[in-house]
């Protein structure tokens, strides 16, 4: 018998970005997109059309380009809401609109200061009004895990009624416990009498830990859509790690008997991207994606897993398409050689594209002996980073002059948005301190540096640097990623990546303010 399907609603876009320091452009947006689509998500919440013209312009370029899942477009339950959602899915093939309204009376009273009876028109009112755009329309109850259950049952049965095709259940705050939030979902069920008419849905944040498990709590008693973010990204703690829940139905299809559209070879490419983006790193135990997620250290697990690999892995770590044994090559690898590892690694380029990516892999062969996959993969990133940031600004040069008799001078010559090239200099307390001023004096954009990491990519004194930082203007945080042999110039690509990032997403802000806050 055909295994039922679990319908994958990816949400990083959407409550990924609203992570602090999460920002992303629509180029970086529409990319991820993109490799969703690869992955084979159901559904990509783009974005919440009415809260910025940036998220508009997402959703719009993304329900545009985007083509095999739904392109989801999230709404308060306002009349604007709908009406601005529905207008940035005008190009979708898929198209949905995701109302979402507060159920607890926590919120009800409290924040929306509002009673039962006029909330709930708000809810049938809007998802009627969605319903007169669209055919696909989703209701959320947000704080449904702590709304009082006849309420919700009601309200429930009102806007399916009204036309919703599919029902979420959020555990907003992250306040279930799995059996407990199995029981609502049960309850739900056997008191909304019209309820499978529609795909019931969860949506499990992570302040407890226990989203990913909440999830599956839920998925046992017949939710068919869970809602997630790739590598837990999200508001406060985060949503529920969508490779976790792929993973975990996938490994264990014989306890839970239910299957996704997912292929699964994309789901490392999927979070190293996302990664990459956000500037969130993943902890090496992170489950299914961290660095030691395969690695045997111990000698009697090694042991094992040499005489039978099933004694200590559960997965293939083939099967999300880890790059496996890291092969390494040279200065006289030629271009058909890189093509096919990084082919292997999950790229797939354009003939400009491997051009552009032999040419710094040759950069690299002349000053590292070997390259490695991670070294390609910080390649990739950086020529990703320069294609994707609409670059405003450009490095051309840089020169820095320091050492324990020395005040720390650097000399920076940039290509600026109208093509100009400018050069400055300036001193400061260390060598990144005196790059960062001089380019500050050229791009001129306030701002205050809230972090900055180095690490190194591979072993070896030649090893790649890849430096991130973050820097903050008023209360938005932009993150800036860079990767070189010399920490220096990675640290001056990070920096304006930052600042090319900040321009761009201030642009988007501009154009017309709207100013609604994020759920
Ligand atoms: O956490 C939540 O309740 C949400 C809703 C908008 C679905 O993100
Ligand atoms: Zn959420």
């Amino acid at each position: 018998m055909a295994q039922e399907k679990v319908r994958i609603f990816d949400t990083t876009l959407r409550d990924g970005e609203q992570a602090a320091g999460a920002g992303m452009t629509t180029p970086e947006k529409l990319e991820i997109a993109r490799q969703l689509e690869r992955l084979g998500v159901d559904v990509i919440e783009a974005g919440f059309a009415a809260s910025s013209p940036g998220d508009f312009e997402a959703v719009a370029t993304i329900a545009q380009e985007v083509r095999q899942p739904i392109i989801a477009s999230l709404a308060r339950a306002h009349p604007n809401d709908v009406d601005q959602a529905w207008k940035s899915l005008q190009g979708a093939a898929h198209p949905r609109i995701h109302v979402f309204l507060s159920s607890s009376d926590i919120h009800i009273m409290h924040q929306l200061r509002k009673n039962r009876e006029e909330v709930m028109d708000m809810a049938v009112s809007m998802v009627s009004r969605a319903k007169g755009y669209c055919e696909d329309v989703e209701f959320s109850a947000m704080d449904a895990s702590r709304t009082e259950p006849e309420y919700l049952y009601t309200m429930l049965k009102a806007v399916i009624d009204a036309g919703a095709t599919t029902i979420n259940v959020p555990d907003t705050v992250g306040y279930s416990i799995p059996e407990e939030f199995a029981d609502l979902l049960r309850s739900i069920q056997s008191n909304v009498p019209n309820i499978d008419k529609v795909v019931l849905s969860v949506h499990c944040h992570n302040d407890l830990g226990l989203g990913v498990a909440n999830s599956m709590a839920a998925i046992q008693v017949g939710a068919r859509q869970v809602e997630g973010c790739i590598n837990g990204l999200g508001e406060r703690a985060g949503n529920a790690a969508l490779e976790e829940i792929i993973m975990g139905i996938e490994t264990r299809k014989d306890y839970l008997g239910v299957t996704t559209n997912i292929d699964t070879s994309q789901i490392y490419r999927t979070s190293r991207l996302v990664s990459d983006i956000t500037g969130f790193p993943i902890q090496p135990n992170k489950a299914i994606v961290g660095l030691n997620a395969f690695r045997h250290a111990s000698g009697i697990h090694q042991d094992g897993v040499l005489k039978e690999r099933s004694t200590y892995e559960i997965m293939d770590p083939a099967s999300i398409g880890w790059p496996g044994i890291s092969l390494v090559l040279g200065k006289l690898s030629g271009r058909a050689g890189l093509r096919a590892r990084l082919e292997e690694l999950g790229y797939h380029l354009s003939a400009e594209d491997l051009n552009q990516a032999f040419e710094g892999f040759k950069n690299l062969a002349d000053k590292k002996r070997e390259v490695t996959d991670r070294d390609l993969e910080a390649l990739m990133s950086d020529q990703r980073r320069a294609v994707t940031e609409s670059t405003t600004y450009t490095m051309e040069h840089i020169q820095v002059s320091c050492g324990d008799h020395e005040i720390p001078t650097a000399t920076v010559r940039l290509t600026g948005p109208d093509g100009s090239v400018m050069t400055d200099a300036s001193t400061g307390t260390g060598p990144v301190d005196a790059i960062y001023k001089a380019i500050n004096r050229i791009v001129q954009v306030p701002n205050t540096l809230s972090e900055f990491t180095v690490k190194s990519i591979t072993e070896g004194i030649d090893a790649i640097g890849e430096v991130t930082i973050r820097v903050q203007k008023g209360d938005a945080v932009y993150v800036g990623r860079g990767a070189d042999t010399d920490i220096l110039v990675a640290s001056a690509k990070a920096y304006l990546n930052a600042l090319n990032r900040l321009l761009a997403m201030e642009e988007a802000k501009k154009e017309t303010p709207t100013g609604v806050p994020n759920p």
